[in-house]
């Protein structure tokens, strides 16, 4: 790692979570705290490359020389994700809801007497992260995440195929000391050949890390190296 060895390169990064409206005062979310997404973004700025942040909504503050683009929910956020685009890498650190409600009510959902039971009707949302590696602009490198709480390589990896992805950087949520609402975190980062496991350290020293072998996977992928 050196001061600006990502300068010339442009890096997209997602993170956060997405809130799916359900009425004006509900809201579906998850737990993700967006801290890993913004230190990836904040290392690569400070490495010199050109940084967009795709932000989900946390009250985490800007890094410095990021251009940061707020969003709420997961069709905000494709939408904003492909308006960035071109980028040399995408790293999709967002925990993007998979479903939201099919229509969202204008007006506050009241209790119905006589029933102790309210069904909601919800729908896939778009993969930010499959579409951007089918992209006709696609980024030399898609980085993906996985988080999970069990069989942590088989379902990264089936990611990494599915979703067409040149990485997959897994971590177990559910234990402590990492994943979700925590500062510090491991990764098993995997792609087609190979592994490498980062951490467990603070997310801030982990961004650097998973920066280190970004540039290392990019140098052997072909197209124009970094400059
Ligand atoms: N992702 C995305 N858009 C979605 C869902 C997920 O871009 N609508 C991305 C996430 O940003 C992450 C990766 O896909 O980089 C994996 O997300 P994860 O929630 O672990 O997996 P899913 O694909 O949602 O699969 P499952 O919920 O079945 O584990």
């Amino acid at each position: 790692m050196s001061a600006t060895d990502l300068a010339g390169l442009r890096v997209l990064v997602s993170a956060g979570p997405t809130y799916e409206d359900i009425d004006p005062v509900r809201f579906i979310g998850n737990r993700s705290s967006g801290k890993m997404g913004f230190a990836i973004a904040c290392a690569a700025a400070r490495r010199g490359a050109d940084t967009v942040l795709v932000a989900g909504p946390v009250s985490l503050p800007s890094p410095d020389a990021v251009t940061r683009v707020n969003v709420r929910s997961a069709a905000q956020m494709h939408e904003a994700v492909m308006a960035a685009l071109p980028a040399d890498v995408y790293i999709g650190a967002a925990a993007v809801a998979d479903f939201t409600p099919l229509e969202m009510s204008t007006s506050k959902i009241k209790k119905k007497p006589g029933s102790d039971t309210l069904t909601l009707e919800l729908v896939r949302t778009a993969d930010v992260l499959a579409d951007v590696a089918v992209h006709a602009q696609r980024p030399r490198l898609v980085v993906g995440f996985a988080a999970e709480t069990d069989n942590v390589e088989g379902y990264a990896r089936g990611k990494l195929v599915n979703k067409k992805l040149d990485l997959i950087a897994a971590n177990r949520v559910g234990v402590a000391g990492s994943g979700f609402e925590c500062d510090d975190n491991a990764l098993s980062v995997f792609w087609h050949d190979d592994e490498r496991a980062l951490g467990p350290a603070a997310k801030t020293e982990l961004a650097d890390q998973l920066l280190d072998l970004v540039l290392e996977r990019l140098a052997a992928t072909p197209g124009p190296a970094p400059t």
